[in-house]
């Protein structure tokens, strides 16, 4: 279904084009975002009502575009519109932007101990005071992980609903809606806030799991559990099979906010940037921080390449993926005795039997249009089943294993250089091996008569490199506000063991039907709900903490990675590595208010040409925070600052706080040539009373005439980008 898809994508795109050409009255979903909600006690729904009717002419014409009317925590609707009626509302009192219905994307247990947030660590129960609202594809309601024992009801202020056929809520799991603007449903889909692909179940479970034996058929076993398990889960399914719309978004923080959610997990992304005020998980999470409610989102899955990281608005936080200490390794044993360790999630025992080996070029199903180029890929309906039956194939590249398994191979050793960081599951035996023992392998073939091999049962080993930023962790700089750097953060991604959907596959091969309750994925998908479980930590040490203010002590606890072993430094991992245990007892925080952001967005423009950057040929930086006292009354705060090639300066040296609440500024200067050696130079702001460190990381780059951001056209459109720039991680807001 889904290869199917992506083969015939390109047609489908060039028959929409062409159909749109011929209709321009076609109407499509559109979102009119109207931003804050009118306050007082009047029906926002008419208002909607009213507008749609002046530009489509009737009432029933109005009734019957209508799909949703937000009003509980911000204002605006969406409905089907033709170009010509999104053009007029444009134009209308009231409305902030009209936007297409974008499709995002998903951002497809040790980790906790490995944070060192082990089981005997852990806090004061938070005795479910605390509500995480998970956005993504649902969620297994039956799944250990969700179950209610020792529960009691939910707390007064909760006001979520259970919706769905089929599908009962209970004291950890105590809201559950779905929402389906296009109402367009594929035949793996279930019209319900049931999850059928496993996504939300894993989200879900990684930040508010309870603890439960768990396994992926033997292996990893152990306990699985989420960072904070005692905390209540509200689920908003708007990921469907195809994508996650805008509208349906929008909707779920609308109602989310109301609900009474403490923190927001969207492990979902736009897959192209977007502005501000395009972007709905941008403009729903500002409505959450208005409430206090703070939202943690995954950066993306397009590293290793600059520009590429999503949900980059300051009031989010964005999560970076890195590795924990433990790898899933297969070996490959050859007739010759050699062994090849490569990654994988390898359940399936061959028992050591050698089986004959190929290599998948020489067995090509020439009648289905297939040559021994495209079979040397072991491509799904590219292999002759004459000569894969009963034998291990050799692939030069990483596939889904389907291809294999079809023709009835016994299992398959896949050379690739670029996943070389996490392992993968696959439908039969198998292990990803670099391209060089690839070489290896094939030498062996093409000089053996008879080349035999096994794969062997999957283990896991220490890494001891961890924790480093993995391959497929968007990165920044920020391609929309280069003042704001991102991601914020990192946080575990790489092959996390959680709670699972029975009815979706458990490998990465979409026709796997086999049945698991946990499974072992990687993707930022995962971090970002780590993160969220922090943060819901946070949220319950101190409930009055803004949005802002807990995402400033996640960050300035976070501790540095090991340069030696992450040369992209900060625009790869931000502050630097979750600490959930810190993050509690910050010492300051910065703090900012909606009224900062909204100056934020005001100096945005609202257009790019008003981005501040240092244009010249020299640095010349100033830029004021603002903190606020959480630690003791009477402390002492020394500051410094650090950066190599550049001198920086903060005034004053020393902040001495007299109360918990005051707020104290410094002013942090930072002049020098031009920086013409690295790519990018990382300072630090250090503020310590010698009980708390709180660092914040800053970045000071020269953008390069004519570099190249490929997955983004916004900076490729910018021919005047050059200059160093000034890039700071907390606080927020841009350079004053
Ligand atoms: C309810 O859902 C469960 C789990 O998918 C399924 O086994 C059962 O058949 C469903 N019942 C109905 C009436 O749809
Ligand atoms: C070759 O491909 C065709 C078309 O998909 C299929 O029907 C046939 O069984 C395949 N032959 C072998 C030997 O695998
Ligand atoms: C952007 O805003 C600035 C300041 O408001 C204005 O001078 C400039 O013309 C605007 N540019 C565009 C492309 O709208
Ligand atoms: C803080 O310092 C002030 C003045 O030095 C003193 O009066 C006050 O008692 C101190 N408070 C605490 C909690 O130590």
């Amino acid at each position: 279904m889904a290869k199917a898809m992506l083969h015939f994508l390109p047609y489908a795109l060039l028959l929409a084009a062409f159909v749109l050409a011929c209709h321009g009255q076609e109407r499509k979903v559109h979102i009119v975002y109207m931003g804050e909600r009118p306050k007082g006690d009047f029906s926002v729904a008419s208002t909607h009502h009213s507008m749609l009717e002046t530009v489509l002419g009737s009432t029933s014409s109005a009734k019957d575009s209508l799909i949703y009317s937000y009003g509980k925590s911000f204002n605006g609707f969406a409905a089907r519109l033709s170009d010509e009626e999104v053009a007029k509302l444009s134009e209308m009192e009231g409305v902030v932007s009209v936007l297409p219905n974008h499709k995002l994307k998903l951002h497809t247990t040790r980790s906790w101990d490995f944070m060192g947030f082990s089981k005997g660590t852990l806090p004061a129960p938070i005795e479910g005071k605390v509500i995480i609202g998970v956005l993504d594809t649902g969620i297994w309601p039956e799944s250990d992980s969700f179950n209610d024992d020792d529960f009691g009801p939910p707390p007064s202020k909760w006001k979520g609903k259970c919706t769905g056929a089929n599908f009962t809520c209970n004291n950890k799991l105590i809201g559950a809606r779905y929402y389906n603007s296009e109402d367009y449903y594929d035949s793996t889909d279930i019209k319900s806030p049931r999850d059928s692909e496993g996504h939300g179940s894993h989200t879900a479970s990684t930040a508010a799991g309870r603890e439960v034996p768990a396994s992926y058929f033997g292996l990893a076993a152990g306990t699985a559990r989420g960072g904070v398990p005692n905390a209540r889960i509200a689920v908003y399914k708007v990921c469907w099979a195809t994508g996650c719309a805008s509208a349906d978004i929008l909707a779920a923080f609308d109602d989310a906010i109301a609900d009474g959610v403490d923190i927001i997990s969207t492990s979902l992304g736009a897959p192209f940037p977007l502005e501000y005020l395009e972007d709905p998980i941008a403009i729903g999470s500002f409505h959450a921080m208005k409430y206090g409610i703070l939202t943690s989102s995954s950066a993306g899955n397009s590293g290793p390449f600059p520009a590429t990281v999503s949900n980059y608005a300051p009031w989010i936080l964005t999560v970076a993926a890195s590795t924990i200490d433990r790898r899933f390794v297969a070996k490959a044993v050859l007739g010759n005795g050699e062994i090849y360790s490569g990654l994988s999630v390898n359940n399936f025992d061959l028992n050591g039997k050698s089986y004959p080996l190929i290599w998948g070029g020489d067995a090509a199903n020439f009648s289905a249009g297939a040559n021994s180029v495209i079979s040397s890929q072991c491509f799904h309906g590219a292999m002759n089943s004459y000569k894969v039956k009963g034998k291990i194939v050799f692939c030069e590249r990483i596939g889904d294993g389907a291809g294999i398994l079809s023709a009835d191979g016994v299992g398959a050793i896949m050379a690739d250089s670029l996943f070389t960081d996490f392992a993968f599951s696959f439908p039969l035996s198998a292990t990803v091996i670099t391209t060089e023992d690839g070489q290896r392998v094939l030498d062996y073939i093409r000089s053996t008569e008879n080349p035999v091999a096994t794969i062997l049962v999957g283990e896991t080993d220490k890494d001891v490199m961890a924790p480093y930023i993995v391959s497929f962790s968007s990165r920044g700089p920020n391609p929309i506000t280069p003042d704001i750097l991102k991601p914020d953060l990192t946080a575990p991604g790489v092959d996390i063991l959680a709670a699972w959907s029975p009815v979706a596959p458990p490998s990465i091969d979409f026709e796997d039907t086999r049945s698991v309750e946990y499974n072992i994925i990687s993707g930022t998908s995962m971090s970002c709900p780590h993160a969220s479980g922090a943060a819901a930590y946070v949220k319950a040490a101190h409930p009055k903490w803004s949005a802002a203010a807990i995402k400033s002590a996640l960050m300035t606890t976070a501790h540095v990675l090991d340069p030696k072993k992450n040369d992209e430094l900060e625009f790869a991992y931000g502050s630097g590595h979750i600490n959930p245990l810190k993050a509690v007892k910050p010492g300051l925080v910065f703090d900012a208010s909606e009224a900062d952001y909204v100056h934020f967005l005001c100096k945005q423009g609202y257009n790019t040409t008003t981005l501040k950057l240092i244009t010249g040929q020299k640095i010349d930086a100033v830029f004021t925070r603002t903190v606020t006292n959480v630690g003791s009354p009477n402390s002492t705060y020394y500051i410094n600052a650090y950066t190599p090639y550049s001198r920086v300066s903060v005034t004053p040296s020393t902040l001495s706080f007299s109360a918990v609440g005051e707020k104290k500024s410094f002013t942090v200067k930072v002049s020098g040539p031009p920086i013409s050696q690295q790519p990018i130079v990382s300072g630090t702001v250090i503020l310590t009373d010698g009980v708390h460190v709180v660092r914040s990381p800053f970045v000071i780059y020269t953008i390069l005439p004519g570099a190249a951001y490929p997955s983004n056209s916004i900076l490729e459109k910018r021919p005047s980008f050059r200059g160093s720039s000034l890039y700071h991680g907390n606080g927020i807001l841009g350079r004053n």
